[in-house]
This record gives structure tokens, sequence and C-alpha cells, in this order.
């Protein structure tokens, strides 16, 4: 009471002068894994309809992107259009990834295998042209157009069969871009999936989308 009506400073806290208790923690790429392994938990037989999408989206954009974290997966051919590799292999219930651009180069236009895909860019700029879901009874008529947005670097953006067909690229003549992304289930590594041709809508069946783990790189790669 005396303190307040005098202004005078109120005690400091007790305690060693820097309590690291105090210090907030970053939300690294780990604790983001951690996280989406504790949301699909232990029990078999997870599928699509039983995954909260918003709730993933919330943890990668809760994660702020640090090279640090991933330079370690990254590994860049410059002979593809973009290459895949692996972070982390939830056994029948998500494949985490990261995704290395080369600039200029994109994906065929793809389904995603009656999964959810969370794709979240950690590097440059990626830009995802989304079309209406095909018709299924009419494999001539061209694709159409739903949206096309650009994503710079700690941006994120979902899609699913049922929003429609994408694909990705970068649209950079200069830098590479790289991306994280979340499958699950992962249907398209596991049963494969389907490319599309956007001027006839004709689908070819991919029997795997297959993923470079950091184990198969060569010697001193980053
Ligand atoms: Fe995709």
């Amino acid at each position: 009471m005396l303190a307040s009506v005098l202004q005078l400073p109120l005690p400091l806290p007790q305690g060693p002068p820097c309590d690291r208790r105090f210090v907030p923690v970053a939300y690294d790429l780990p604790a983001l894994v951690q996280d989406i392994k504790s949301y699909l938990g232990d029990s078999a037989g997870i599928d699509s309809s039983e995954v909260d999408h918003e709730y993933l989206i919330g943890l990668a954009r809760k994660y702020i992107s640090n090279p640090n974290d991933w330079l370690r997966f990254f590994y860049n051919d410059p002979s593809k259009n973009y290459t895949r590799n692996a972070i982390e292999n939830i056994n029948r219930k998500a494949n985490i990834l990261l995704l290395v651009w080369n600039p200029g180069k994109g994906s065929p236009i793809h389904d995603h295998a009656n999964a959810h895909c969370i794709m979240k860019v950690l590097a440059g700029e990626l830009t995802e042209t989304v079309y209406h879901p095909p018709n299924v009874n009419d494999e001539s008529s061209p694709l159409t157009l739903k949206h096309q947005k650009r994503y710079q670097a700690d941006q994120v953006t979902y899609i699913s069969d049922a929003i429609g067909l994408h694909r990705v690229h970068n649209p950079s003549p200069n830098q590479v871009a790289v991306s994280l992304h979340i499958y699950t289930p992962p249907n398209a590594a596991d049963d494969g999936y389907h490319i599309f041709d956007g001027a006839t809508g004709k689908a070819s069946f991919v029997s795997q989308a297959r993923a470079r783990s950091n184990t198969e790189k060569p010697a001193g790669h980053a």
C-alpha cells in the first residue's frame, strides 16, 4: 500500500538473476514432428476422416522456419524439377517431407490419394495452382482453374481431394525454394496417386511417391 502511494519500486522476485525458466523456448522442427506424432497417436488404422487438419495446420503455422533445423534434410538435384527428402515417416500415419524446388520448376498436376496435405514454405516462394476436382465420368474435358496463390516463407496452405487437384511450382528465375509437407495418411507413398493432363483431364497412375532418406545422400552433401 505504502509502495503504491509513494511509487516506490516493488520488491524484486526472489531467485537466481538469470533464471532460464523464464526464457521462451523456440518451437523447432523436432517439436513440430513430436506434436504431430502425439496428435496422431499410437493406435493403428487412422484414416483421413479422423484427422482434424485444422489442428495440424495450426501446428505448421506455429513453427517458424529455421534453416538450422532442416538443412540436414536439404538435398538439391539441378537435373530434377524438385527433390523429395524424408524428415519423418510415421508408419501408416503420416509422412513429413522436405521438398527442394529448382528455379522455375514445378510438379505435375496431381491428386492426394484421399489424404490431407499441408504445405509450409520454408525458404523462397512457391505458387500453388488449384483445379476443381476432375469429372470422373469424362476424361476428355480440360481441368478448370479454381485459384492460384503465391506463398512466401512461413505461409501455410492445405489441400485434399475434396478441394481439388493442384500443381506447385517455384516462380523464381534464380532462387531455390524449400517447403515442408505433411501427408496424412501417407497413401501416395504407400499406394500411389494420380497425375493429370490439364488440357484433357486425363489421369495417369503413379505407383509410389518416393522420398529420399538423408542416409542416401552423397557423402559431404548438406
Ligand atoms: Fe501436392
